[in-house]
C-alpha cells in the first residue's frame, strides 16, 4: 500500500485495525474493525461504555500495544503493519511523535514543574537550554509560569493537569492521546481543559484524541469516535449531542 492516498494533513490513519486479547476459548475480541483518518488540528472525542476498548484503541495508536491485525500511519508514516511488525522503532515513535495525557496527571512528585516538562525532550537529546526555553513558553501559554519552580503537590488539580498537558506538548508531538484527562476535575475545570485542548489542536496543528464519559464536553470537539459492536465509528458532534449521554 502506498501513502499516496493519504491527505497531506493526515495525523492518524488506521486501516482494518483489530485487537484480540488471548487465544482460543479465552480470546476476547475487543476491536474487530477500525477504519478512520484524523487530520492535524482536530480534537476528536472517543466515547464508549466502560470495557468497550477505548484504552485499547488509544494504546495501539500510541504504539504501546501491538494490534492483532491492520495498519497504522502516524503523520503519513506507516508505523504498524501486520506483515512488518518490526518496521519501526516504537520506542522512538512514542517519545518523538506522541504526547500522552492521563486521568491522573502522573507528574513526578520530587521534580518541580519545569523539571517534569523538560524530562522527555532531554531524553530525546534536545539541549537543556532549548528545552527550558520551550517549557517556559508553554507554562506562560497556560498562565502558570510563576509555578515553574513549584512541586506538583503545591498546585491545584487543574494546574497540575495543565502541567501534564504542557509536558505532553514539550516534545512537539504530531498527536496527543488523552485518556479521560478531565475525569478528576469538576465540570467548569473540565470545560476549560477541553477548550484549551481545542485551542492547542488548532494552533499547534496536532491531532488530539480525548477519551471522555462526559457528553457535556462533546460540543467542544470536532468529531466523535465511538466503539459500537466492536467496530469503531466516526460521527459528527452534532449527531451525538442529541443522543443519550453515557
Ligand atoms: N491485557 C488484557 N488482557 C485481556 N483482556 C484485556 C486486557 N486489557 C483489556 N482487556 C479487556 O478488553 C476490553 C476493553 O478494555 P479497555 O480497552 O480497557 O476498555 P475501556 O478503556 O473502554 O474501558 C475489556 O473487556 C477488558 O477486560
Ligand atoms: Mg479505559
Amino acid at each position: 500500500m502506498s501513502n499516496q492516498h493519504l491527505s497531506q494533513n493526515s495525523a492518524i490513519r488506521v486501516e482494518q485495525l483489530k485487537k484480540y486479547y488471548g487465544e482460543g476459548k479465552n480470546q476476547v475480541r475487543v476491536i474487530e474493525e477500525a477504519n478512520f483518518e484524523i487530520e492535524k488540528g482536530e480534537l476528536v472525542a472517543l466515547i464508549a461504555p466502560s470495557g468497550a476498548g477505548k484504552t485499547t484503541l488509544l494504546m495501539m495508536l500510541g504504539c504501546v500495544l501491538e494490534p492483532t491485525d491492520g495498519k497504522i500511519w502516524l503523520g503519513g508514516e506507516l508505523v504498524w503493519d501486520k506483515n512488518h511488525w518490526s518496521l519501526k522503532d516504537t520506542r522512538r515513535l512514542r517519545r518523538e511523535k506522541i504526547g500522552f495525557i492521563f486521568q491522573a496527571h502522573y507528574l513526578i512528585p520530587f521534580l518541580n514543574v519545569l523539571e517534569n516538562i523538560i524530562l522527555l525532550p532531554e531524553m530525546n537529546g534536545v539541549p537543556r537550554e532549548t528545552t527550558k526555553q520551550k517549557a517556559m513558553q508553554l507554562l506562560d501559554y497556560f498562565g502558570i509560569a510563576d509555578k515553574a519552580n513549584a512541586e506538583p503537590s503545591q498546585l491545584s488539580g487543574g494546574q497540575n493537569q495543565r502541567v501534564a498537558i504542557a509536558r505532553a506538548l514539550a516534545t512537539e508531538p504530531h498527536i496527543i492521546l488523552a485518556d479521560e484527562p478531565t475525569a478528576a476535575l469538576d465540570i467548569e475545570r473540565s470545560v476549560s481543559v477541553v477548550k484549551l485542548l481545542k485551542q492547542i489542536a488548532q494552533e499547534q496543528q496536532v491531532a488530539i484524541i480525548m477519551v471522555t464519559h462526559d457528553g457535556r464536553l462533546l460540543p467542544y470537539c470536532d468529531r466523535i469516535l465511538s466503539i459500537e459492536d466492536r467496530k469503531v465509528v466516526v460521527k459528527p458532534t452534532s449527531e451525538m449531542e442529541k443522543e443519550e449521554v453515557l
